[in-house]
């Protein structure tokens, strides 16, 4: 690589560049995954596969991948579903903004564009969801249209090419590795190009002890020459976790479970849910009191003093949660407030869409009996 007096950094050469594709392509055509959505050229495929991969690793995604094409296998089997029905698709897979977004590009493609999905970058880049990177990868992979690409894994692979230092989650860093994504791409074969950038990063240029000995590029990357591949990419500091208390309350009329649709701006936006909220940290509040006063300001009702069931414990982004189960009747005083709710039986449960912990507190309660 040479230095360019326009950049802080590096851009290289086109015989480092032209190494750089052939090296490449020979060891993706040897080591590329057989992952399902590289066995397709369909557009609408792919772009459900990227969406998927966003934040979610590859192993995750293969089922959810298969259930949803069998479910919605085209653009417009999407735009004519109801969106619980996405959603349940969905579930487990976390982030379920993307499947809202997803639904709704979905209507845009059929009602803007025929139902044909757009081969342009810019029409691309408008549909809900989709950002700079989704819409390189899919018209790189897709239409093997010469467009960058720039994720967590060719972050990692480009500056450690590049001997990049700087913070690579900065503007100035994100602009440089943005103008390299574009400047190493060869005049043809971006499909595979870019595929094979991410395959190295992922299997290869791992974030710890990166497999520099069997790299097919170790000979243009400035950070091994220099010796510098642990120290490059510059990591940020994670932000640390917190422990969070949160508690669920299953409300029971008769033989029936009170669900809550949980509503835009919320954690689970569109998801269905039990009552649940955060457990003040003050341990010498009365608990039963608490979960009186949230239930019926959550929801209106008043009820008895609820049962546990069970403790459940997971994440959500930084916060370690510990989710503190109860079961409880309804007084059958109160009028619900506003919001959507609905009264289930408890075997209808599958039929809508939950998060983790709801699906597992769903299925313990519809093995079990209501509360005497
Ligand atoms: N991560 C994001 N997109 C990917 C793809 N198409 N293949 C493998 N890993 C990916």
């Amino acid at each position: 690589m040479t230095r360019n007096r326009a950049s802080l950094a590096l851009l290289p050469t086109l015989s480092w560049k032209r190494s750089l594709a052939k090296d490449l392509l020979a060891w993706y055509r040897r080591h590329a995954r057989d992952l399902p959505w590289r066995r397709t050229r369909d557009p609408y495929a792919i772009w459900v596969s990227e969406i998927m991969l966003q934040q979610t690793q590859v192993a995750t995604v293969i089922p959810y991948f298969a259930r949803f094409m069998a479910r919605f296998p085209t653009v417009e089997a999407l735009a004519s579903a109801a969106e619980n029905d996405v959603l349940r698709y969905w579930e487990g897979l976390g982030y379920y903004r993307r499947a809202r977004q997803l639904h709704r590009a979905a209507a845009v493609i059929v009602d803007e564009h025929g139902g044909q999905f757009p081969r342009e970058l810019t029409a691309v880049s408008t549909l809900p969801g989709v950002g700079r990177y989704t819409a390189g990868a899919i018209t790189s992979i897709a239409f093997d249209v010469r467009t960058p690409i720039l994720e967590a894994n060719t972050v990692r692979l480009l500056s450690r090419l590049a001997a990049f230092a700087g913070d690579p989650a900065s503007g100035a860093g994100r602009q440089f590795l943005w103008q390299l994504a574009e400047a190493i791409l060869p005049p043809k074969n971006c499909r595979s190009f870019n595929q094979a950038l991410m395959e190295l990063g992922s299997l290869v240029c791992t974030p710890r002890n990166p497999k520099c000995e069997t790299c097919p590029v170790a000979g243009q990357c400035a950070s091994l020459i220099g010796g510098r591949q642990h120290e490059i990419p510059r990591l940020r500091p994670k932000t640390p976790s917190e422990a969070v208390r949160e508690a669920a309350v299953v409300v029971w009329r008769k033989d029936r479970v009170l669900l809550r649709r949980r509503t835009p701006g919320e954690r689970w936006a569109g998801l269905w849910d039990f009552m649940r909220f955060e457990l003040s940290a003050r341990r010498g509040t009365a608990l039963v009191d608490e979960l009186l006063e949230k239930v019926r300001a959550q929801s209106g009702l008043a009820i008895e003093p609820p049962e546990p069931i069970t403790t459940l414990k997971h994440g959500v982004t930084r916060f370690r949660i510990t989710l503190q189960c109860y079961a409880a009747r309804s007084l059958g005083r109160g009028k619900l407030s506003a919001g959507e709710w609905k009264w289930v039986d408890p075997a209808e449960l599958e039929d809508f869409p939950l998060s983790v912990t709801g699906r597992k507190l769903g299925r313990l309660i519809a093995a079990s009996e209501p509360p005497a």
